[in-house]
């Protein structure tokens, strides 16, 4: 991409380790495979090309994204074919430094369709399992909810994974909530989460996206979660502003997402570094790379240029991310040691 950047911030931030905390696997589908799925499973697709299909992402709101989103996942049927996909991202995101990611997936999308969610579970972890071994690569999966449907189909969903939870405990251990904000909101979900934590597992929920600065008060009160994903909306609220810099609330922030979905009007305009600056533990993450643009260093890229961020914040997003990261102290250790010993080496 062009960048005005000055070239050594851009090998900086190219370079730099990074954490992936905001991903959803579908929305890793890249044109070309979502058209070899097709064809491999055939399933037809209402456009001629990649680059037809290329040319159909323009977005206008969360909504009209998510219409294309839950279309292209049509294509996923087999094991082989979440193996492939979550593979792909695999091998982009290492291209890009990334040496852990915390993936969302979402069953609900493919057993509606009659995939069983065991495929589901089964493709995307023989992926992450396979990275590990060959690379190290980290990695978390973190099961979101449907928003838009029932909560009693979220119960459903959680009852229909549990019995695959001993055989995945090394990568499940995260609930999500994702899908369409406006509307339904987190009270929505009060119960099914309320079960979630019970059972121990690590909750997060997107809000402040779309929805208003109150879905990110009720995300943290109702759900209880411990990172909020997106949240750039809590700046309309001060009091809320307060609370997530005091208690140092993750906000798993999208860019280039937020470009994309119109929620920003121009890059340049981002809160991130008024968010930075009133002490809040953002991060940089990548939402649906092959839909938005680009992947975690086109992110870090395109909000280093249009804000003009220092070197010192860079880092501090890249430290943000493993401070809030589901890793043992043991693995925060390392990964912060790892980052020490990029930032000394590029300063000696
Ligand atoms: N599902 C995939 N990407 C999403 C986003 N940015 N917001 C809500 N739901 C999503
Ligand atoms: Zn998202």
């Amino acid at each position: 991409m062009s960048t005005t950047l000055s070239p050594s911030l851009q090998r900086f931030i190219e370079g730099m380790p990074k954490i992936e905390l905001h991903l959803h696997i579908e929305g890793t589908l890249e044109p070309e495979l979502m058209f070899a799925l097709a064809q491999r499973n055939q399933v037809a697709l209402p456009y001629a090309s990649v680059e037809a299909l290329r040319a159909a992402y323009a977005f206008d709101s969360l909504q009209s994204f998510l219409d294309l989103y839950y279309a292209g996942a049509a294509v996923l049927l087999t094991e082989q074919d979440f193996y492939d996909m979550t593979a792909a991202y695999i091998a982009r995101a290492r291209a890009d430094k990334v040496c852990r990611s915390e993936i969302f997936f979402d069953p609900q999308t493919h057993t509606e369709r009659g995939v069983p969610i065991a495929t589901v579970f089964a493709g995307i972890a023989r992926a992450l399992r396979e990275a590990r071994e060959q690379h190290g690569f980290g990695s978390a999966m973190i099961m979101s909810f449907l928003r838009h449907l029932p909560e009693e189909d979220a119960f459903a969903t959680l009852e229909a994974a549990l019995p695959l939870r001993e055989q995945y405990r090394d990568l499940w251990t995260g609930i999500g909530l994702d899908s369409a904000e406006r509307g339904n909101p987190p009270e929505k979900f009060a119960r099914v989460f309320a079960r979630c934590k019970e059972l121990d597992f690590r909750l997060v929920a997107h809000a402040g996206e779309e929805g208003p600065a109150q879905y990110v008060r009720d995300a943290l009160d109702l759900l209880q979660v411990e990172r909020i994903d997106h949240g750039v909306r809590s700046e309309e609220d001060p009091a809320l502003m307060a609370r997530l810099a005091q208690h140092a609330i993750p906000l798993t922030v999208c860019p280039l997402s937020n470009l994309k979905l119109c929620v920003v009007a121009d890059m340049r305009q981002h809160n991130l570094a008024r968010l930075l600056e009133a002490g809040l533990a953002v991060t940089v993450n990548s939402d649906d790379p092959a839909y938005f643009g680009g992947y975690m260093n086109a992110n870090f890229l395109a909000v280093a240029e249009a804000l003009t961020l220092k070197r010192e914040q860079i880092v501090t997003l890249a430290r943000n991310a493993i401070a809030a990261s589901f890793v043992d102290a043991e693995e925060r250790g390392k990964l912060s040691a790892e980052l020490d010993a990029y930032c000394l080496a590029q300063t000696a």
